[in-house]
């Protein structure tokens, strides 16, 4: 086991869902946390509710991750505050349109493509070169269980996780050398403000929030590559 005590954890898509779960979570725990979102208004109520914490273990920014150099910047200013990124944890995301092939915009499948793929590679490229100075991290990408299994009209959001996935496949040989380890996260349905409608049916912030602690608090003499987990309702697999 691997404690989060004092661990420097870089942590994106902080405002909301699974991401703001994970950020408490890591806080709980004792560990110093570099979060982003989007939304002021939804970044307003985390640092309201953040409040029981000690200032000094936590460092947020608020921009839109199609920013590249907002990218670069937050991951310096979060190295410079810490003095070290041991984690970073690739969260964000989003699905902005449900449509056949036949029907898909080329500009919702591009923002999708820049938000759950570029921005995720350009935290790779840019934590990765601290961590390989660093000879030490983990990356953990939070991915989709669409990238191992396929559903009519979902194509934009599978093409663009896809496509990070087949990315830190790659990124993982790279930088196994230099003592860093890369998880991806394969996440089936979780009951968040990502989907339309509530689903009680799905898994709990908490459950998904667990699911992922637990396993980068797991050894790191452990090479944990890939994590597959989803609501037992869930059999399209
Ligand atoms: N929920 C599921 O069933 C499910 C299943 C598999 C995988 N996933 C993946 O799990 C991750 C977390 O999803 P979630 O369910 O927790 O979704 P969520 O509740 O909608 O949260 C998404 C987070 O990403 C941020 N984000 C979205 N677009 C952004 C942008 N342009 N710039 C900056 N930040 C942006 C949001 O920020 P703001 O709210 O501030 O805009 C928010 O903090 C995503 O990568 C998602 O693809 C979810």
């Amino acid at each position: 086991m691997e404690p989060l005590k004092n661990k420097t954890v870089l942590l994106t898509g902080a405002t909301s869902g699974v991401g703001k779960k994970l950020l408490f979570q890591l806080l709980e725990q004792e560990a110093n946390v570099a979060f982003c979102g989007r939304s002021v208004e939804k970044m307003r109520e985390v640092m309201q509710e953040i409040k029981g914490f000690k200032s000094s273990q936590y460092y947020s920014e608020t921009f839109c991750l199609s920013d590249e150099t907002r990218i670069v910047g937050f991951v310096n200013a979060a190295h410079s505050h810490f003095g070290t990124v041991d984690i970073l944890i690739n969260n964000a995301g989003l699905n902005n349109t449900r449509a056949e092939v036949t029907q898909l915009q080329t500009a919702d499948l591009d923002w999708m493509m820049t938000i759950n793929c570029l921005a995720p590679a350009a935290f790779m490229r840019e934590v990765g070169t601290i961590m390989v100075q660093q000879k030490q991290g983990l990356v953990v990408n939070i991915l989709s269980s669409v990238c191992l299994s396929t559903n009519e009209t979902n194509g934009g959001y599978t093409a663009s996780k896809a496509a990070i996935d087949a990315l830190t496949k790659v990124f993982r040989k790279e930088v196994r050398k230099h003592n860093i380890r890369v998880l991806s996260v394969y996440p089936g349905g979780i009951d968040t403000p990502f989907r339309t409608k509530e689903r009680p049916d799905y898994l709990s912030l908490k459950q998904a929030a667990d699911v992922i602690i637990n396993a980068i608090t797991t050894d790191s003499f452990v090479a944990m590559d890939e994590l597959v987990f989803r609501p037992m309702v869930e059999t399209n697999f």
